[in-house]
């Protein structure tokens, strides 16, 4: 889709640190927005920043560990501001422990958020974007996804369930004008999760590096734009490095351990108790 002007872009996770800065990107591209999350206050504060913009925004808030507010969150968004013709799965969560000391339900509730509602919403959205014969999805994964790391064994899973899921829908809607891509950043300094984990004590591993949430955001549009398979975002170079996982898993391996992932990941469990 290279002109998003007029376009309705749904934007999950809105209220978070990198989902503000989406949406205003989107907007910046011409782009209205319906902003979801959970948290009311941060989303209308989100939402001004579409509206400075000269865009049109909605609030629409959804819990999306429920699956039965998937459909009336897509009503709610195309009743507001039409047709949804972007969709951006960014929502997720993140957790930290020694893989056998997860729980049941955190194991199970992750992948609710982080992979089965954007699949939900994908299935919502696809056959009025095919019945239109204009449509772009955009799901939010994680470098971790490439890099795994210790002690976030399924948060990695879910991410690197992004990338396949991504990459399958392209293929089968190869011959059709929908495109799929996914962006896939590494830690992200300035606001969001990991710099909260930050925040909490954990030292940032320095040879990973960090990017920010406007080149995230600005990398949405862009996938949008071009058509991008795939964008992975992060501090160092990372396409030599995901190559390198597919052509030299054992350097990968350790290489992956020097950059700091498996201490960065740790070091949050150990902080929130779950690592001794
Ligand atoms: N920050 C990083 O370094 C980093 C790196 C790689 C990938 N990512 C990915 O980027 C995306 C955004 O992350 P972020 O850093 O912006 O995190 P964040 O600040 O924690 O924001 C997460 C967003 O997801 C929403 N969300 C969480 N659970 C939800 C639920 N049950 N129902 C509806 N919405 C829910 C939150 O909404 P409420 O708070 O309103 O509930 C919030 O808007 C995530 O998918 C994350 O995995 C982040």
């Amino acid at each position: 889709m290279k002109d998003l002007s007029g376009r309705t872009a749904l934007l999950t996770g809105a209220s978070g640190g990198i989902g503000a800065k989406i949406a205003e990107a989107l907007a910046d591209a011409g782009a209205n927005v319906v902003l979801s999350g959970r948290r009311e206050d941060a989303l209308a504060d989100a939402a001004a920043r579409v509206t400075e913009r000269g865009a049109k925004a909605a609030v629409v808030p959804a819990d999306l560990s429920d699956f039965d507010a998937i459909d009336p969150l897509v009503e709610a968004a195309e009743a507001a501001l039409g047709p949804v013709d972007i969709l951006v799965n960014n929502a997720g969560i993140e957790l930290t422990a020694p893989f056998a000391e997860f729980t049941r339900d955190e194991l199970t509730s992750l992948i609710d958020v982080n992979v089965t509602s954007p699949m939900l919403l994908i299935k919502r959205v696809l056959p009025g974007m095919v019945e239109r014969g204009t449509g772009s999805i955009v799901n939010i994964a994680s470098a971790a996804g490439h890099f795994p790391p210790a002690y976030a064994a399924h948060y990695a899973a879910s991410k690197a369930a992004l990338v396949a899921l991504t990459k399958s829908l392209r293929a089968e809607y190869d011959d059709s004008p929908i495109t799929f891509s996914v962006v896939s950043p590494g830690f992200v300094a300035g606001d969001g999760m990991y710099q909260r984990i930050v925040d909490s004590g954990v030292k940032s591993p320095k040879m990973m590096g960090t990017t920010s949430t406007e080149k995230v955001a600005a990398a949405v549009v862009r996938a949008i734009r071009n058509d991008s398979v795939e964008i992975v975002i992060t501090g160092s170079p990372a396409r030599p490095l995901v190559a390198l996982g597919a052509l030299a898993p054992k350097t990968h391996e350790r290489l992956v351990d020097r950059l700091g992932m498996h201490s960065a990941f740790g070091q949050a469990a150990r902080i929130r108790g779950r690592l001794r």
